[in-house]
């Protein structure tokens, strides 16, 4: 079963071609983040005009480096929400175009969903272990389990530009929310915190960058909240007010500090969460999932569970991830129609 996957959702457009949800033939991604970061952030008029510029070109291009034809593709998977309503549309209506021309099944991806499902996907191109701290490798999944393919029932850790969740993934259709954020995503916190400290925009790359090889030694505070939430507002602020008071800040310093208190949360939650719900394996997902202190600390607190974390290409948006939920979808027989729409605030998880 060959799915043609389209994300358009924020400030990446995408498509890929994935065999039977798990084998990537190409996955091929343009950013748009050099037309956004004069701005400080991403604009949406101008996502959705980029969008509709790029969609054919970088469609074409997952076919050709997959060597299939549109004649191959038995569905059309793409993201519609949630996400920018304008982006959306773009990817949606292609989508559409699409499936009606070759008269395929069309399946709409929860975008959340999506990226929990990078961590089904692997390449051709290479398997194996990422080194601790290399990027450098293409391979996808990675696991401390013996069995290098994931399978429900797991716990996953989505952290975003927009969302930070820990869900539970019953089976491959089955997402039930077990802990959210009360206020900002952690994606956004670092990106805000970023701006605070005079870093550019996406901020998240550059304070994992700046933080490295720095001891965290400012204590800044870590929200206690009932259950499994997560609060990283006080944090936000406890960080601006710092950087405010000094008379010479120390950039990496406060970088690296505020990094170890989401890392250290985040970790805390998912583990404590897994530890009560009773799962034994675990799977990050989204782009803060790129972050090398978040990756390196799940690893050291998931010794002993199976820890399973995407190849940052895969953490970020990607259509690989969209291919690989619609898969999934379609084999429990969802098909959606030609009215289709986009669903840009938050929705509810599952397919039903
Ligand atoms: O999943 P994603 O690509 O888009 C959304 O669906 O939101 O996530 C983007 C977020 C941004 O906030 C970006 O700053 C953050 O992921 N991010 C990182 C890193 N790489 C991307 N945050 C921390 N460390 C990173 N290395
Ligand atoms: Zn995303």
């Amino acid at each position: 079963m060959i799915i043609l996957g389209i994300e358009t959702s924020c400030d990446e457009t995408s498509a890929a071609v994935v065999a039977d949800g798990r084998r990537v033939l190409s996955n091929i991604i343009a950013s748009q983040v050099d037309l956004h970061a004069p701005f400080g952030g991403v604009v949406p008029e101008i996502a959705a005009r980029r969008h509709i510029e790029c969609i054919g070109f970088i469609v074409d291009e997952a076919l050709a480096k997959a060597g299939v034809g549109l004649a191959d593709i038995d569905a059309y998977a793409v993201a519609n929400g949630p996400g920018l309503a304008g982006a959306l549309l773009v990817g949606l209506n292609y989508a559409k175009g699409l499936a009606f021309v070759q008269k395929k099944p069309l399946i709409g991806v929860h975008h959340i969903e999506g990226h929990v499902c990078a961590n089904f996907v692997t390449e051709d191109i290479s398997s194996g272990e990422e080194s601790l701290e290399g990027y450098e490798r293409a391979s996808c999944a990675i696991a401390n389990s013996a069995s290098s393919e994931l399978q429900p029932p797991f716990l996953s850790l989505v952290v975003s530009g927009g969302h930070t969740l820990i869900l539970a993934v019953e089976d491959y259709d089955t997402y039930r929310i077990v802990g959210s954020t009360r206020d900002d995503a952690a994606g956004e916190a670092f990106d805000k915190i970023a701006r605070v400290l005079g870093l550019p925009y996406p901020g998240g790359p550059e304070i994992d960058k700046i933080s490295q090889g720095v001891e965290p030694t400012i204590a800044f505070p870590r929200a206690k909240i009932s259950g499994f939430d997560f609060s990283f507002s006080g944090l936000k602020t406890a960080v601006a007010q710092y950087v405010k008071k000094q008379e010479q800040v120390n950039t990496a310093e406060i970088a690296a500090s505020f990094q170890e208190a989401v890392v250290d949360v985040l970790a805390k939650n998912t583990l404590a969460a897994a530890e009560s719900k009773g799962f034994d394996t675990i799977a990050l997902a989204g782009g803060v999932a790129c972050n090398s202190a978040l990756r390196k600390k799940m690893r050291k607190v998931c010794a002993g569970k199976n820890l399973f974390i995407p190849a940052p290409i895969y953490c970020t948006d990607n259509a690989a991830m969209i291919a690989s939920r619609g898969y999934f979808a379609l084999r429990d027989g969802k098909r959606d129609g030609l009215n289709l729409n986009a669903f840009p605030g938050s929705r509810s998880f599952g397919t039903s």
